[in-house]
């Protein structure tokens, strides 16, 4: 069996000289211990490392701890300090610094496992982890589920494997970026209770189909699920995400049409289906969506696009080369369309594929369009930066 670690000494009323509080005064000394793991340090960061005043190391801030009202040591940035060693683990560290909310470590080599005991009381205010391009390997860190007060969660880059718990999703965050690791596993029913902003879970293996669910998470701006295996007809549901303003599911092995109720997706602005199974014509009504700038539907089994979509093929917002519609250039062989499909393809529920949940009645029956489109500036997406290893800026 293992030992619990142990608890952090309670802060007696006084510090030593020099120290700033009793409690920078226990956390000198984990720093202390932590520096000999550090072996590589190219930056030249933990020489800095010495004296009374913690709070101006570099990588290191201070502020008033709320329950305590002294001085703690508030915040870790190690983000791009490229600190390697022979086993350079946050135990004994990360679990050691109670008045943590903030620990940033993006490209260094830091080696599993996570610490065990980040959450519950020990660091109560953990608000944001960032662990993104270390060696993590292994399952998923579940000692994050521990730390209910986390907002930011970004371990995106490592060699995480096997599957994320469903308690991911009801954790109370902003941000998840879990992208570019090995998970591999369906996705969990409950995805949609997520109440993020920004999810990222591309480039990995997640399987099986989209969680009708998606459609509660109703805060979600923009979507990464780029890269991986999902499979199945993307449900009706997607299409009550009014804010979502990035839908990326490019490059798995999706299929059927795309649901009538994506003429709801009033902010969207980059939608990307290419590199999947889908088929049947564009709808009229996604293309005239007020703010789209980039619609990617190529290497797909689309049949037709309309007066609409055509415009957009103009303006070169729209992209549908190789797929079946015949009159355009740059498409796929007639045999390679008869013979897709020459398979019968249904989804499950396909009326609810004709369903707009932003219509009176819920069902169209004109396909009236409008040439007014929102002149509001596109915000620049902020999670396809998410795909590159280095550190982030939200
Ligand atoms: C991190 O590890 C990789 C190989 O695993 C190595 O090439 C690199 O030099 C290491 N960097 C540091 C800072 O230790
Ligand atoms: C979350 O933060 C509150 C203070 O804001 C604290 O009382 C509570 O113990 C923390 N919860 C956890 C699980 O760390
Ligand atoms: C549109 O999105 C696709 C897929 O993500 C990308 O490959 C392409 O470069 C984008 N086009 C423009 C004009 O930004």
């Amino acid at each position: 069996y293992t030992l619990p670690p142990p608890p952090p000494p309670p802060p007696s009323p006084k510090p030593r000289k020099g120290f700033a509080s009793k409690n920078i005064e226990r956390d000198f000394h984990t720093i202390q211990r932590f520096k000999k793991l550090i072996t590589i340090d190219p930056l030249g960061i933990k020489k800095k490392w010495k004296g009374t005043d913690v709070c101006n190391y570099p990588g290191f801030k201070c502020a008033t701890v709320p329950d305590q009202k002294v001085t703690a040591l508030a915040a870790a940035d190690f983000n791009g300090y490229f600190f390697g060693g022979r086993d350079l683990q946050l135990t004994g560290f990360l679990d050691q610094l109670p008045d943590l909310s903030i620990f940033h470590a993006n490209s260094n080599n830091f080696t599993g496992p996570v610490p065990k005991s980040i959450g519950t009381s020990r660091v109560r205010y953990l608000f944001e982890v960032d662990l993104s391009n270390n060696k993590y390997s292994g399952g998923f860190p579940m000692s994050v589920l521990q730390a209910t007060n986390l907002t930011f969660l970004d371990i995106r880059f490592n060699s995480f494997s096997g599957s994320v718990p469903a308690e991911v999703f009801t954790l109370d965050l902003d941000v998840l970026f879990i992208n570019n690791n090995k998970f591999s596993q369906q996705l969990p029913g409950n995805l949609g209770s997520t109440p993020v902003l920004y999810l990222t879970l591309a480039n990995n293996k997640f399987s099986g189909p989209i969680p009708r669910s998606i459609g509660n998470a109703r805060n979600l701006l923009e979507v990464l699920f780029l890269n991986n295996e999902l499979e199945g007809c993307l449900p009706y549901e997607i299409g009550k995400l009014d804010k979502t303003v990035v839908f990326d599911v490019g490059s798995n092995k999706l299929t059927g049409p795309i649901p009538l109720s994506f003429a709801c997706l009033e902010k969207m602005e980059i939608l990307n289906l290419a590199m999947n199974k889908f088929y049947g014509p564009v709808p009229e009504m996604v293309c005239d969506l007020p703010r789209l700038a980039n619609l990617s539907l190529s290497y797909n089994y689309f049949t037709q696009v309309g007066h609409e979509c055509r415009k957009l093929i103009s303006k070169r917002i729209l992209d549908v080369r190789m797929n079946c519609i015949l009159d355009l250039p740059g498409q796929r062989s007639a045999a390679d369309c008869a013979k897709f499909f020459s398979k019968q393809r249904t989804c499950p529920n396909e009326r609810s594929l004709n369903y707009i949940p932003c219509r009176k009645g819920g069902y169209s029956s004109s396909f009236e369009t409008s040439d007014q489109r929102s002149m509001a500036p596109a915000a620049a997406p902020i999670t396809y930066n998410a795909l590159k290893p280095h550190k982030l800026r939200l």
